[in-house]
């Protein structure tokens, strides 16, 4: 049993409502994924041609959340326009700005009238999970219903051990690019650490986190970190020192931070071998498609080829190309007498005589294109922040 610190008593754990939340952080800078950011939300680059924060909206909305939250900064606009207000996926929206990307428990701070005393799940935007969230909260869940039955020997006051936070956790070869847990003999979290030089063991936090309304007392007697952002972290180590036991699953499948592009060709590459082959555009007599693919209604195949995983979106073009395994076409692109794979290409994009174009990101209406003169020369108009690796 963690000690009581003077002056950081919290209320015990006090009665719960009925209803979970679900607040999930678009805002931030995203300057990982620029030059795509600098346009447009990172929480918007598609995955097997549907926006990363989708997936995160779909697995609440399977989980039984009906309210979410999105934190939202300086891309809102676009956030607001793709989303909506919730109800093509079965939920309610409501949008809350931050001025500021100023932490993640800044965005529990500013969130503080929409959560208001219920329980939440906290979703990092741009984050994407293989398994749901039903195991996550049905933990949760059951660990609130124990905590109630009083045991043998507790105190007339009742039982405490229902957690005030769950975080997820899973081992990765290389704790000190992460949020590292240290943990007890019971499995109770002790100690939270942010890129530690020496770390205390080697489960990284994943960026899904469930919290009882005791959370808000803790953003709020955090100060900023030397980075200037108000550490969630800090805020969970709070209440662990405040006595607040602190919880932990384990993470089931695969988990990915999407906010740079290996790990989003990786997301879609893992995504692209999950789909059911669909074929309902046009495939003409001398277009081939092979294995597990998805041509959307309205796209054409002319004289091409498709092997999967990979998946053209509405209205786009393919005309004597081929598009190989881990390709993402997104809607009303064209793509002529070239080849692609292991390849994310963003909405309107156009790539015309490319011998063969791999492990890249196209942005929404870019363009590559060869010469039709044979030179050593390449011309480019790149925008701030662009790479291009010439082989
Ligand atoms: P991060 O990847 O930690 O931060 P970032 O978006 O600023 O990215 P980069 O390092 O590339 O500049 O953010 C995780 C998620 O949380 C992401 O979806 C953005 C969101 N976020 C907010 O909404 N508000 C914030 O204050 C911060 C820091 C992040």
């Amino acid at each position: 049993m963690p000690t009581i610190l003077p002056g950081r008593e919290i209320a015990r754990q006090p009665a719960r409502t009925a209803v979970m939340k679900g607040l999930i952080l678009s805002g931030g800078a995203g300057t990982r994924l620029r030059p795509i950011t600098h346009t447009s939300a990172k929480q918007l680059v598609p995955v097997a041609n549907k926006p990363i924060l989708f997936y995160g909206i779909e697995d609440m909305a399977e989980a039984g959340i009906t309210e979410i939250g999105i934190i939202v900064g300086s891309t809102a606009a676009e956030i607001e326009a793709a989303v909506g207000d919730g109800s093509r996926f079965g939920v309610h929206v409501s949008y809350l700005p931050q001025d500021e990307p100023l932490g993640l428990a800044h965005c529990v701070l500013i969130a503080r009238d929409f959560l208001g005393d219920d329980d939440f799940v906290m979703y990092l935007g741009d984050n994407m999970l293989e398994q749901g969230l039903g195991g996550f909260i049905a933990r949760w869940e059951s660990q609130h219903t124990a905590a109630l039955q009083p045991a043998l020997g507790d105190a007339p006051d009742g039982p405490t051990g229902a957690p005030a936070a769950q975080i997820l956790l899973t081992p990765v070869p290389d704790p000190q690019r992460f949020g590292v847990a240290e943990l007890d003999d019971e499995g109770n979290v002790v100690a939270l650490v942010e890129k530690p030089e020496d770390p205390p063991s080697d489960l990284a936090l994943v960026g899904v986190y469930l919290f009882s309304k005791l959370i808000h007392q803790a953003v709020a007697a955090i100060a900023p970190s030397a980075r200037g952002e108000l550490e969630i972290t800090d805020a969970i180590q709070w209440l662990i020192d405040s006595g607040a036991p602190v919880h932990h699953d384990l993470l089931d499948g695969w988990w990915l931070d999407t906010g740079k592009k290996d790990p989003l060709l990786e997301s879609n590459r893992r995504v692209l071998e999950s789909l059911e082959a669909r074929v309902d555009g046009e495939v003409d007599a001398d277009s081939k498609v092979d294995g597990r693919v998805v041509i959307e209604a309205g796209a054409r195949l002319v004289n091409s080829e498709v092997r999967g995983p990979a998946i053209i979106g509405a209205g786009s073009v393919i005309t004597s190309s081929y598009i190989g395994p881990f390709t993402a076409v997104a809607a009303n692109c064209e793509v002529t007498d070239s080849e692609i794979d292991q390849s994310v290409i963003m909405e309107g994009a156009r790539i015309r005589a490319v011998p063969r174009l791999t492990d890249s990101l196209m942005g929404r209406d870019s363009e590559v294109t060869r010469g039709a003169r044979r030179s050593q020369a390449t011309r480019v108009t790149l925008g701030d922040h662009s790479t291009v690796e010439l082989a």
